[in-house]
């Protein structure tokens, strides 16, 4: 048993294993499936605040092989961040000096990166800081950021969509002051609860199966099962009449359109960065791999209803071919079910004023940098997919972009390939200008570092990165459909004093 564990992450990426159906599940719940499948009570993963230690909240991190039972009687081998899948929700106030220590006790190296935080690049928990089997790094750094919900992962140099896949992840999030008293369901786990999206492929005898097929490859892997917080067919008591819901899609390569099964409306109030200027009211709402948003929703008791993937449709139908074909493989599916039969009566209100989120104007940025996804179909599919950025795929030798620290930019972001690809930026948050001279939506119009640029797009998006410079440590920007990064297309910058 210990063996097979330890080789598990080999093991998995071999391939070619046969396709699978009689699991008790035959693909992706679909929208009509009764909503009595699902009934797992929702994991909540553990709170993890750390201790004071000469005043700088010190938090232990150890990454290790576990057991799952996605499946109910077949276990999983999986990995996971002081627990068997995923990690804690590590906690933290703006202000606090933090140490994460990080135990590595795979068989091989790994690295945690802190998604979406402002930090020195030494810290950042990219490629170039893995951590050996059995070493302990500290990342150690400032929270300069107001409240916000982050999150990390591994980020190890071509082994981040396996590392990620089992279960490496988890949420981080950053509170203040001004937030605290904006009275929003703040109860973890009560009525402010986390959703971390992921689908997951298994094979017959439980294990997780990845990338058996090049259409995993090049479309990045996508699973048949959703699991959320490491839970399949997941149901949630709701407990208050006004819930706050913080979703990640923590998925390899899936983009998700979230839509409540009865179309009912929601307050979008936070993006990536932290909190929006005022609540937005949607329908429904698009998150690309690594995006996060917070919603507000409101149940009657009573309640019965699924949160639900609903095809992209017009958005697909730009993609072309491609487009075509994946539009005739996504079809609605449940993700999981809320049941709000036993939700207390009192209802409490949503505040219409949040916070002023950071913005920059055009007539400031000093430049304009060009980044051109490429991905080539045809022969180039066949030779691994020719992915990369500005024509050049990931070379961890090579700088390709020094940013002088504290200006003001604009990134450009063209994607003439045949499918979407969510951009992001480490170590930075930044506001959409515009989707081909559009301005965004109002879900949007917050702070940023993913952004989902579709094909025939170009998106252009205005930052400036502050605090920390370092010549000879880079940060990395790239496609977060997690086989695209492994497979080249990201690249690398520094902040130069
Ligand atoms: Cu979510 Cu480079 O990271
Ligand atoms: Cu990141
Ligand atoms: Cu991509």
């Amino acid at each position: 048993m210990f063996n097979t564990r330890r080789q598990f992450l080999k093991a998995a990426s071999a391939g070619g294993i046969g396709l699978l159906t009689p699991l008790g599940f035959s693909g992706i719940a679909n929208a009509a499936e009764s909503a009595s499948r699902f009934k797992n009570p929702l994991g909540i993963p553990p709170l993890e605040t750390g201790s004071f230690i000469n005043g700088k909240r010190v938090i232990n991190l150890s990454l290790g092989y576990g057991s799952s039972t996605f499946l109910g009687d077949r276990p999983t081998a999986t990995a996971g961040i002081n627990g068997d899948y995923l990690g804690p929700v590590i906690r933290v106030q703006q202000g606090d000096d933090v140490v994460l220590k990080v135990t590595n006790r795979l068989s091989e190296p790994s690295t945690l990166h802190w998604h979406g935080l402002n930090l020195p690049a030494a810290m950042d928990g990219g490629p170039h800081q893995a951590i050996s089997p059995g070493e302990t790094w500290d990342a150690a750094f400032k929270i300069l950021q107001r409240a916000c919900t982050q999150w990390y992962h591994s980020h190890m140099y071509h082994r981040t969509g396996i590392q990620v896949y089992y279960g490496l992840a988890g949420l981080f999030y950053i509170d203040d002051e001004h937030s605290n008293g904006l009275g929003l369901p703040s109860t973890y786990g009560v009525d402010d609860i986390p959703l971390v999206l992921q689908d997951r492929s298994f094979n017959q005898d439980g294990s997780l199966r990845y990338l058996s097929s090049m259409h995993d490859r090049m479309m990045g892997m996508m699973g048949q099962v959703m699991l959320v917080n490491g839970t399949a067919f997941t149901n949630f008591k709701v407990q208050k009449r006004l819930t706050r819901l913080r979703i990640l899609n923590g998925s390899n390569a899936r983009i998700y359109n979230l839509e409540f099964g009865d179309q009912r409306e929601f307050l979008q109030i936070a993006t990536d960065g932290g909190l929006l200027e005022r609540p937005v009211l949607l329908r429904n709402i698009v998150l690309a791999p690594g995006e996060r948003a917070e919603i507000l929703i409101e149940f009657t008791p009573g309640d019965d209803v699924m949160l639900r993937h609903r095809p992209l449709g017009p958005a697909a139908a730009t993609m072309g071919m491609m487009g075509n074909m994946m539009a005739a493989n996504d079809r609605p599916f449940s993700i999981m079910r809320f049941d709000a039969a036993q939700s207390s009566s009192t209802l409490q209100q949503a505040p219409t004023q949040l916070i002023a989120p950071r913005s920059w104007s055009l007539n400031e940025a000093k430049r304009t940098r060009r980044f051109e996804l490429n991905m080539q179909m045809g022969m180039g599919m066949m030779r691994g997919g020719g992915f990369g950025i500005n024509g050049k795929p990931m070379d961890m030798n090579r700088i390709d972009q020094r940013v002088p620290l504290g200006d003001i930019e604009i990134w450009e972001i063209i994607n003439r390939s045949p499918m979407a690809h969510p951009f992001h930026i480490h170590d930075t948050q930044f506001r959409i200008i515009d989707r081909n001279g559009r301005a965004p939506g109002a879900g949007e119009q917050g702070l940023k570092d993913t952004v989902l640029v579709y094909p025939r797009e170009k998106v252009r998006i205005i930052t400036q990165f502050e605090n920390y410079a370092d010549a000879k440590t880079p940060y990395m920007f790239h496609c977060h459909i997690l086989e695209h990064e492994d497979a080249g297309m990201m690249g690398q910058f520094v902040v130069v004093a």
